[in-house]
């Protein structure tokens, strides 16, 4: 039996032998190439998931004693800051702590060619979200007088361009020497409805990046674990691209992460109180004695809705995808055999070869299930994790959508309300509108400061002008 042959008795097993349909028509090379593809697949695993997530919607397995998870509270007397930022310093003093920036999206959403990293996000000069981030992480080499490696996750869709961005740039005057990429795994995309693979061209098999969970074990097998342990980083800040307001390197967290009694020092987490019940942001809950991301679209809404005796939301940490993880902690549940994390299955529009005409079909409605990992259900793999308050303006301005909530225009409205606070905890008369809203658009460069305590006052301006656009 040929190759090919044998290659169709295997998919005719797992129902899957319409991905040769077109194997006459394709070149030698384009036929290995897609047989390359086939067998990348783990056909084995495949009809159990097609069953469980692609043809059904398996409910959600909530478990039945969810209570709120317990946090750090933001300016609280009960623990001591100052002393976990001054561990947090040491670490970064030490060089012990790397950025990971998780950029293999597709970014749907927004709809725009290219990595979302590269994005013109910043207010006043549009510099884009690599761009702020490297110079945040410029800022912080200078104030801790130590490198800080930063760690790029890309995917099959994004990583040569993001190459190219970067070394167009000139690595942003960076040294190229420590930032790394790498590539996630992918999945297959299915037809929702037969839970065949899809056809992306008559050779190619429509594929998806398989989460930000794909993160975990894509840190394992590109060797960016390996090259993390060789420079001695013990700490990994993980942040996705799309957030520019984040504090990429947190001393305060950091210390927290690595010393408070309640934490194995493995995974950590950073929350916002959610603005109210139905804000769509995943829960930090506790259950069976660890803690646990509960998607919104899966917290009963009887516990959604609930209130405690002071009126406040009782479920109210609300997750903004800010971790840290220790690099033993990645190392682990790598070396674990056992290890997967679960899909959460996503409807979307996917192009896809029509298997009769052979044409490609644009489909005007959601027509394909995409399987992800998440990485907070890395979280309850941790021995005991910790969840630290942080302010919704300070950290959490997403570039989700083109318009409208979480928009680059959200988006830059929060970065010039976080430099208008850093500026007038200074001392710099910002003009504010009635409402409160600053009357000016404002840019604050990492390269400038990394904390407004660290702002150096003689350099700033006494006010800003009524209606200016001012970068600094
Ligand atoms: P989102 O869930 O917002 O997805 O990713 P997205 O792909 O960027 O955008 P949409 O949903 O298609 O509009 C949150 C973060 O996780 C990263 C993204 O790059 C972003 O930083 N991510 C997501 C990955 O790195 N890999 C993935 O497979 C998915």
């Amino acid at each position: 039996m040929s190759r090919i042959d044998q290659l169709r008795s295997r998919l005719e097993a797992v129902g899957q032998s319409h991905l040769l349909t077109f194997a006459s028509d394709l070149s030698e090379s384009e036929l290995a190439a897609l047989v390359v593809q086939v067998e990348a697949i783990d056909l084995h695993q495949l009809p159990a998931l097609i069953d469980r997530y692609v043809r059904s919607e398996a409910p959600a397995s909530v478990p039945n004693d969810l209570e709120p998870a317990p946090y750090y509270a933001r300016n609280a007397r009960d623990w001591d800051a100052r002393h976990y930022r001054a561990l947090g310093e040491d670490l970064l003093e030490a060089g012990r702590v790397a950025c990971f920036t998780v950029a293999g999206g597709q970014g749907s959403r927004l709809g725009y060619e290219g990595p979302k990293g590269c994005y013109p996000t910043a207010p006043v000069s549009g510099k884009s979200l690599f761009q702020i981030f490297a110079e945040k992480i410029r800022g912080a080499e200078r104030t801790y007088g130590a490198d800080v490696p930063w760690y790029v996750m890309t995917s099959p869709i994004n990583h040569d361009e993001t190459r190219r961005y970067f070394a167009r740039w000139d690595y942003f005057d960076l040294d190229p020497q420590n930032i790394m990429f790498f590539t996630q795994g992918t999945m297959p995309s299915f037809d929702k409805v037969s839970g065949r693979i899809l056809l992306a061209e008559k050779g190619t098999i429509a594929t998806n990046p398989d989460g930000h969970g794909g993160a975990l074990r894509a840190l394992h097998v590109s060797g960016a674990l390996a090259d993390m342990k060789r420079r001695g980083i013990e700490v990994l800040s993980y942040f996705q691209v799309d957030n520019p307001n984040v504090n990429i390197t947190d001393p305060v967290f950091i210390g927290l992460h690595a010393a408070a009694p309640d934490s194995s020092g493995e995974m950590s987490s950073k929350m916002v109180p959610k603005t109210g019940p139905d804000e769509k942001v995943g829960v930090f809950c506790r259950s069976g004695g660890k803690l646990h991301v509960i998607e919104y679209s899966d917290l009963p809404s009887s516990l959604a809705q609930a209130r405690d005796a002071n009126g406040q939301l009782r479920f109210l940490a609300g997750s903004i995808a800010i971790h840290l993880l220790s690099v033993s902690f990645v190392d682990k549940v790598n070396a674990d055999p056992s290890f997967a994390l679960p899909w959460h299955r996503a409807v979307k529009k996917v192009p896809y070869i029509d298997l009769q005409t052979g044409q490609r079909v644009d489909p005007k409605e959601p027509n394909a299930v995409k399987l992800e990992r998440f990485v907070f259900d890395a979280i309850p793999l941790a021995r005991s994790s910790i969840v630290l308050e942080t302010d919704r303006v300070e950290e959490f301005a997403p570039v989700k959508n083109a318009t409208g909530v979480d928009s680059i225009e959200t988006s830059r409205q929060l970065q010039t309300e976080k430099a208008a606070r850093w500026l007038e905890a200074v001392g710099v008369k910002v003009p504010r509108r009635a409402d409160g809203r600053p009357d000016c658009v404002l840019e604050l460069s990492g390269v400038t400061a990394i904390e407004p305590e660290r702002l150096d006052r003689q350099s700033l301006p006494q006010s800003i002008d009524p209606g200016s656009v001012v970068a600094i």
